[in-house]
């Protein structure tokens, strides 16, 4: 069976979660091409309902996305609490854990998910597991300079690293001007614990275990948008 169904899933899931775009709200912006079908249709709203909505882009993409589709975009500065962001991701497990970053915009999106009173995810359903981990690397951001230690560090802790790379085979720099890291863990059992181990290597900017933040995930399938709530604890 071939994947046409996967645009039109990856949209209608963008599009039940623009529907809680609220008037008079600042929305964070995710990265990619799921979230890209909510940016251009928040757009429109804004246009049709005479919304007054500010956005706080992730990425240069949803940046200029944003600009395109005609939403004002805001800075965390002028607004540092959130009311609302949509983001995509790579894989969400059953607890509504994630692993995000395949974009390369993680550590913008973290920080902007962690400024935030609600987070919502839009993916189509190939982006289930049960497990993190399976068949999906983490994304880890790594400053330059310090990649040589990154890399041995997360090897000492069973981790197969492998230094992104643009299509000319030139290392891929973010957003920030970093290093992204795909690290292969295989299945990964305790995420929380992986997560600090990670977090305290000198040199690591932000990995892409985004770990208790996603409070909604709207999931695309082949019909029709499921809908899964996590209770934030
Ligand atoms: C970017 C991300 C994206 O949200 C993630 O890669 C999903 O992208 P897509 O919707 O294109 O599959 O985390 O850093």
């Amino acid at each position: 069976m071939g994947l046409d169904w996967v645009e039109d899933a990856k949209k209608r899931a963008a599009i039940e979660a623009a529907k809680c775009v609220k008037d008079g709200s600042v929305i964070g912006l995710g990265s990619g091409s799921t979230v890209a079908y909510a940016i251009e249709e928040i757009g429109r709203r804004i246009m049709e309902e005479d919304l007054h909505i500010l956005g706080i882009p992730t990425s240069y993409q949803s940046f200029l996305l944003a600009v395109k589709s005609g939403i004002p975009v805001t800075t965390l500065h002028e607004h540092p609490v959130i009311d609302l962001t949509i983001d995509g991701a790579d894989q969400v497990d059953s607890k509504l854990n994630m692993i995000k970053g395949m974009g390369g915009a993680l550590t913008r999106e973290k920080i902007v998910a962690a400024a935030s009173k609600r987070l919502i995810i839009v993916v189509d359903e190939r982006k289930l597991t049960d497990k993190l981990g399976w068949g999906q690397p983490i994304p880890i951001e790594v400053l330059p300079f310090a990649e040589p230690l990154v890399s041995k560090k997360i090897r000492e802790i069973g981790g197969k690293t492998s230094l992104r790379e643009t299509r000319k085979g030139t290392p891929y720099i973010t957003d920030n001007g970093n290093f992204i890291l795909d690290v292969d863990f295989g299945i990964i059992e305790n995420p929380y614990e992986l997560n600090e181990k990670l977090k305290m290597i000198p040199g690591v900017i932000e990995t892409g275990l985004f770990l208790d933040m996603a409070h909604i995930v709207y999931v695309g399938t082949r019909t029709s948008v499921k809908k899964i709530d996590r209770l934030r604890s």
